[in-house]
């Protein structure tokens, strides 16, 4: 299966020059699954809850997914995709897929990075995997990564590959979605941006490199920090079905997750002995 991502630099607040440049990108590429960054119709750096309520969307009605509707028609290919969501009185930072047939799901992003907690409600329709017919994908946004439950509850979900939209500021994730893969034996496609917003004197610099990463830990496609660029790697499913390691460990049937019941509990601190 051909699978990829998109690498931009997204124009803050100019929606209309963003989905052109994401169409055009994507009626370029061949691939049946896309990956497209995080907000990458609006940008990132809002700085008033009126800005993001001026360029949220509804979902699915709003023009950006009916245009990645259309070019999903078109290419006949399954794409996902970071958007500003308005819905009833709240905002959520999420991702849709869409297929050839039209709107299938949205992701809600769950753990909200830094100021994002100030115009954007935190996510509440969990983890999903969704089964495209080639392969189960599931969804997380940018920051969730840093929360390595986000990866292993849509692994242990069935999420062959790992849908990945981003904004990165931080030189941390690329290095540690290898991790995310080979302790799952899932693929993931992490579409960063790049470039940079100035605003309210606040400076964020992006830091591209976008990624497919494979359920052994390699680098399938790595973008540069600064250039746009579609991603494009071919990937074997059944590597991401087959959780051995070796022929005495499976990765899901080895846990032993009586021990790991503080993980949910939230007693983390709570069973000191000495
Ligand atoms: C992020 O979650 N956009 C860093």
């Amino acid at each position: 299966m051909k699978t990829g991502f998109l690498q931009f630099a997204p124009q803050f607040g100019n929606v209309d020059a963003n989905n052109n440049k994401a169409l055009s990108m994507i009626d370029n590429a061949d691939a049946e699954l896309l990956v497209l960054p995080e907000l990458f119709n609006t940008g990132y750096h809002f700085i008033s809850a009126e800005e993001v309520w001026d360029l949220a969307e509804e979902i699915p009605s709003g023009k950006t997914v009916k245009a990645l509707c259309t070019i999903a028609q078109k290419k006949n290919i399954h794409i996902v995709a970071g958007i500003a969501e308005m819905a009833d009185d709240n905002l959520y930072n999420s991702a849709v897929l869409v297929s050839p047939a039209g709107y299938l799901a949205t992701y809600r992003k769950v753990h909200l990075f830094n100021e994002e907690k100030l115009w954007f409600q935190p996510g509440n329709k969990g983890f999903e995997v969704y089964d495209i017919g080639q392969c189960r994908i599931g969804i997380m946004i940018c920051f969730d990564w840093f929360f390595p439950e986000s990866a292993r509850v849509l692994a242990l979900q069935g999420a062959d590959i790992i849908c990945h939209p981003a904004n990165l500021v931080l030189p941390y994730c690329q290095d540690s979605m290898l991790t995310r893969c080979l302790e799952n034996k899932v693929y993931a496609i992490t579409a960063n941006r790049t470039g940079c917003e100035d605003r309210d004197g606040k400076r964020f610099n992006y830091t591209g490199k976008s990624q497919i990463t494979a359920p052994d830990g390699s680098i399938l496609y790595r973008a540069a920090p600064e250039s746009d660029e579609v991603g494009i790697a071919e990937i074997d499913i059944a590597k991401a079905r087959n959780k051995r390691a070796n022929i005495y460990n499976d990765l899901f049937a080895d846990r032993r997750v009586e021990y790991y019941h503080d993980l949910v509990n939230n007693k983390l601190l709570s069973n000191i002995k000495i």
